[in-house]
């Protein structure tokens, strides 16, 4: 039988089961679905461009516009960290980390054909959970909402991926792709790696650090140049006690 690294050295992409336990694998689609509360409730309350969207998240991300998306949490840029030799025993090759991206698509969104940018030169994306309860299951049984990859070979090949699961692929050469979603949401984590000495060797993507944002001018100035004023994050209640703005 095939090895996992001769085939995605042969077709640039590769399936793999249980890459994360089934017990991670709850905890972090809890996370995701608790993070896109999170920024509905602040997205609701603060309003579009009140808040930082580098910190909870943006419904503005192109690529899927109205979900929940968010760069670089701590959380998801810590299992890219440390799923480096993972990582590096299934694909054959010597990588480090560059970004982690994850999102919670809802229904009806839409992933269009494309390729990725230099730091996905080896990119994954792993299925954290889904619901689908909505979906008609006579007309759709057991319906799973697929990641279309375009192969070497020009053919079209649907990957189907349970919470768990992973595809890995190289995303600057594969043309990858979803169609219209039908189910309530589907949360999805992607890990992204550069080879070492390879042609594009950007470490965290640029950043001094995992769990930062993708510019560092992203980061709040008013922290960063010195110039914190407990006043302007802090608002006083009716008791006389102080409580944080979020920002
Ligand atoms: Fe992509």
């Amino acid at each position: 039988m095939q090895s996992s690294q001769d085939f995605f050295k042969d077709n640039g992409y590769l399936k793999v089961s249980n890459f994360i336990s089934d017990d991670v694998q709850t905890l972090l689609y809890t996370y995701v679905l608790n993070s896109a509360q999170r920024l509905a409730n602040i997205h609701e309350n603060l309003g579009q461009g009140n808040y930082n969207t580098t910190r909870w998240g943006t419904y503005e991300d192109q690529q899927a516009f109205g979900d929940y998306s968010l760069y670089g949490d701590m959380m998801f840029d810590t299992i890219l960290s440390s799923k480096t030799e993972q990582m590096k025993n299934l694909t054959g090759l010597n990588l480090f980390p560059t970004y982690s991206y994850h999102r919670l698509y809802t229904t009806d969104s839409v992933l269009d054909k494309h390729i990725d940018r230099k730091s996905c030169e080896v990119s994954t994306t792993l299925c954290l959970g889904y619901d689908v309860s909505n979906v008609n299951s006579k007309m759709y049984p057991d319906y799973n909402w697929p990641m279309w990859v375009k192969t070497k070979n020009n053919e079209d090949v649907p990957v189907h991926l349970q919470p768990g699961e992973m595809l890995i692929y190289r995303g600057c050469e594969i043309e990858h792709w979803r169609d219209k979603f039908k189910g309530n949401n589907h949360a999805q984590v992607f890990l992204h790696y550069n080879e070492v000495d390879g042609q594009y060797n950007n470490l965290y993507d640029g950043r001094k650090f995992l769990g930062m944002p993708h510019n560092s001018v992203d980061i709040e100035p008013s922290l960063t140049l010195n110039t914190f004023d407990i006043n302007d994050y802090t608002v006083e209640d009716d008791n006389g006690e102080y409580k944080w703005i979020i920002k």
